[in-house]
């Protein structure tokens, strides 16, 4: 992890403290970012810093930093951090308070901490890293849409896959629809269509997706709805995609044991592949 931030402060991660009655640490009062930095340049960086926003904003955390703050800050964890490609770790917390009370205090100061940590850079089309992945029934909270860092709901779902030898589980809600799987969000293409649950679906606005959805939308070779996708066309998908910051956009190739059609990469995520490669960097 090397050189990190700390309220102002770059030091080395050994000697970077944070006090026990942090919110953070107390309630998981806070948000986060993950922004993939590829060969030093960050990736839908406004888009990361607009999400953080919103989240701060509906937990009524006040934090006024400038966009020019913001990417000082990156640039410095890069510059520091060797460069390459590297995730910059972002997390403001409400802040230390005196004593553990649950009301949000008016007079504390937010904790900012920034780290980075290394990342694959997106693979070639035809070096797919595939995933296997299980499903579970959603018992997150009612606000997904933050980027919180109260993530247990979403550990505890990943365990239940990555305890099974699966790589991610992809989750559903009571009217069996998918969600979104417990740290990236789920695609499913079926007859030539691409298909992703909609933002009001209880899912995190993935910035991976935006951007995704974007470069499919402006290429338009490739049809994309964001609607309701039900658990059953999961089952009977063509292919299943995952994206995140971390994983790019990542091929499934067995769901619950079972293979995705031929339980081979798909057609549509090769071309999908590159041109998320090509055009990622389009939208900045
Ligand atoms: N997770 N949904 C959830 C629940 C996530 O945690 C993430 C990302 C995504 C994808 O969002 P994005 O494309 O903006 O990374 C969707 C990050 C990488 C993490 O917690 O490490």
């Amino acid at each position: 992890m090397g050189i990190v931030y700390l309220n102002g402060d770059y030091l080395p991660l050994a000697e970077a403290k944070i006090s026990p009655m942090d919110r953070g640490f107390l309630f998981a009062d806070g948000v986060y970012e993950v922004i993939p930095c590829f060969q030093g340049r960050p990736l839908g960086f406004q888009l990361h810093l607009e999400r953080m926003r919103d989240g701060l904003a509906a937990i009524e955390i006040q934090l006024d930093w400038s966009d020019a703050r913001w990417r000082e800050l990156c640039e410095q964890l890069l510059d520091r951090n060797g460069g390459g490609n590297l995730a910059i770790y972002l997390q403001v917390s409400r802040g230390v308070d005196r004593v553990r009370q649950h009301a949000y205090p008016r007079d504390i100061q937010p904790t900012v901490f920034g780290f980075t940590m290394a990342i694959p850079a997106p693979p070639a089309a035809d070096q797919a890293v595939t995933y296997s992945v299980t499903t579970a029934a959603d018992q997150r909270w009612q606000h997904c849409h933050i980027k919180s860092t109260a993530l247990l709901g979403n550990v505890m779902h990943f365990n239940q896959g990555y305890r099974g030898g699966h790589h991610e589980t992809i989750l559903y809600n009571a009217a069996g629809e998918l969600t979104e799987a417990s740290a990236s969000n789920v695609y499913v293409v079926k007859g030539g269509r691409v298909a992703t649950p909609p933002l009001q679906g209880q899912i995190l606005a993935g910035v991976t997706r935006a951007l995704l959805l974007r470069i499919l939308r402006a290429e338009g070779s490739i049809p994309v709805a964001e609607r309701a996708v039900l658990l059953t066309e999961l089952r009977d998908a063509d292919e299943v995609w995952l994206s995140s910051s971390t994983r790019n956009v990542a091929p499934v190739t067995s769901v619950d044991g079972q293979p995705v059609a031929d339980g081979q990469v798909g057609k549509l995520w090769h071309r999908a592949q590159e041109l998320f490669v090509r055009h990622r960097y389009d939208y900045e």
